[in-house]
């Protein structure tokens, strides 16, 4: 990790602290991608076994609200104390759910080998690329052998060096080829990959699913 990496990190959790985005994330229209019965987001996440679980960058729960009920062991994991706490208020008595604050590039603890599912939504998209490899190694230690992990990530090559709030849709530099390279090289086949258009942009975004070797 570099001082520069770092401070953009702490620029873009400040972005995603306190936003307007929060109030229309719930909305139909802003869960449809996610959820509709069409959706390849739904066609791959169905294919993750949730009896112990890591969402990513949770949010206010939007998604955990969603799938509560299915997870056996759910840990909620944000960079923004201030979105875990949210979490903990609105899932308070849920006692199978877990809170962790982590520091933007880890998954503290998560013990090894002992999850059977990650996923990370509309988040990754925005995360600096040395961050995103980090997580990698993350999920490749956590994740047991066999479990999968369902990943959206950035797949925007324009602007290298920029800031992320300079690009469409405040999509990061990334690459879901270099998602898939670098994982396969921490362990992790790709399963299924696609190119997503986002908000008509052609494969602006790529969601992936890999699994543990
Ligand atoms: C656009 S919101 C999406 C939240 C949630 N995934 C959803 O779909 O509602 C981005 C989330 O990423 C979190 N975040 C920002 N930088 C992060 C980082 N480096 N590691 C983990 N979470 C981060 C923010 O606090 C925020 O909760």
């Amino acid at each position: 990790m570099t001082d520069r990496s770092a401070e953009i990190r702490r620029a873009i959790g400040r972005d995603w602290e306190e936003t307007g985005y929060y109030d229309d994330a719930e909305s139909d229209a802003w869960m449809e991608p996610f959820w509709h019965p069409r959706s390849p987001f739904l066609a791959m996440f169905q294919q993750l076994e949730l009896s112990r679980t890591i969402e990513l960058a949770c949010g206010r729960g939007r998604h955990a609200a969603r799938i509560l009920d299915q997870a056996g062991e759910l840990t909620l994991v944000d960079y923004a104390a201030s979105n875990i706490e949210i979490c903990q208020r609105r899932f308070a008595g849920r006692s199978h759910l877990r809170f962790i604050v982590n520091r933007g590039h880890d998954l503290p603890g998560c013990p090894d080998a002992s999850y059977t599912a990650v996923y990370c939504y509309d988040a990754m998209v925005h995360f600096e690329l040395l961050d995103v490899i980090a997580y990698l190694a993350e999920i490749r230690r956590v994740l047991r052998p066999g479990g999968r992990a369902l990943l959206h990530v950035s797949n925007n090559m324009q602007n290298p060096g920029g800031f992320y709030q300079s690009n469409t849709h405040w999509r990061n530099f990334g690459s879901l080829d270099v998602v898939r390279h670098v994982a396969d090289r921490f362990g992790l086949q790709s399963l299924e990959h696609k190119l997503l258009d986002w908000c008509g942009v052609p494969q602006l975004d790529g969601l992936i699913l890999l699994e543990r070797r």
